[in-house]
């Protein structure tokens, strides 16, 4: 299933995408991604950040998207990933491919550090993070309520690109940063 740099005839597929997600999981997009007009404006390419979306074989439906973006003022150094696939596609090794698209597309823009929040009991989110060379630095105890409005702790990842650079040859990455951009 392809990974692409997310444009401007994703629109209405990606809007359909993030508008059939459990309420659940729209908590780790933290921005009205089923307002059209942000939706929109990030297929436009018009807001900061990188973004890209899965889609599957006819090209019509959006099946997973992760977005890097630049945190603001002393801190933008750092990228914060956001990433999810839709439910039915779990499981089959999609959301590990955005993830490694988005680290090729981080380190590429200079960013010299990655973050991402997962709940601490997500066994796949750390999985195919923990793989990509990311490590847990933090740890933020009840820190957010689930849909049954239970505690949950919050587990900050995050990728030295520096330190963990041997790390990546390991998947690949070196080679793809290494390739004419194209
Ligand atoms: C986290 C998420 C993106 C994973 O997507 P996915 O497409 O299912 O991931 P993959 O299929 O690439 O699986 C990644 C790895 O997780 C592991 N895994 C899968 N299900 C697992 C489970 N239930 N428990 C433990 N590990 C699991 C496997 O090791 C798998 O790798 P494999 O290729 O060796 O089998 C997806 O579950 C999701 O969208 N969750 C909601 C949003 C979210 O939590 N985002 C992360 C923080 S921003």
């Amino acid at each position: 299933m392809p990974v692409v740099e997310l444009g401007p005839g994703h629109c209405d597929a990606l809007l359909r995408f993030f508008t059939a997600l459990p309420e659940g999981d729209l908590t780790f997009i933290e921005e009205e991604v089923t307002d059209p007009a942000t939706v929109r404006s990030w297929a436009a390419g018009d807001s900061p950040g990188r973004r890209w979306v899965s889609v599957d074989a006819g090209g019509n439906e959006v099946t997973g998207y992760v977005a890097v973006r630049r945190l603001p003022g002393w801190s933008d150094h750092v990228g914060e990933v956001r990433l999810v696939v839709a439910p039915s596609r779990r499981g089959t090794g999609l959301g590990r491919e955005l993830a490694r698209q988005a680290l090729v597309g981080a380190v590429s823009a200079g960013l010299s550090k990655l973050v991402v929040e997962i709940v601490a009991e997500q066994g796949s989110a750390l999985a195919l993070f923990t793989d990509l060379g990311f490590s847990g630095e933090a740890l933020l105890r009840d820190h957010i309520r689930d849909r049954d409005g239970r505690l949950r702790d919050l587990m900050v990842l995050a990728h030295h690109v520096q330190e963990t650079w041997a790390g990546m040859d390991t998947v690949g990455i070196a080679d793809e940063l290494d390739a004419p951009a194209g």
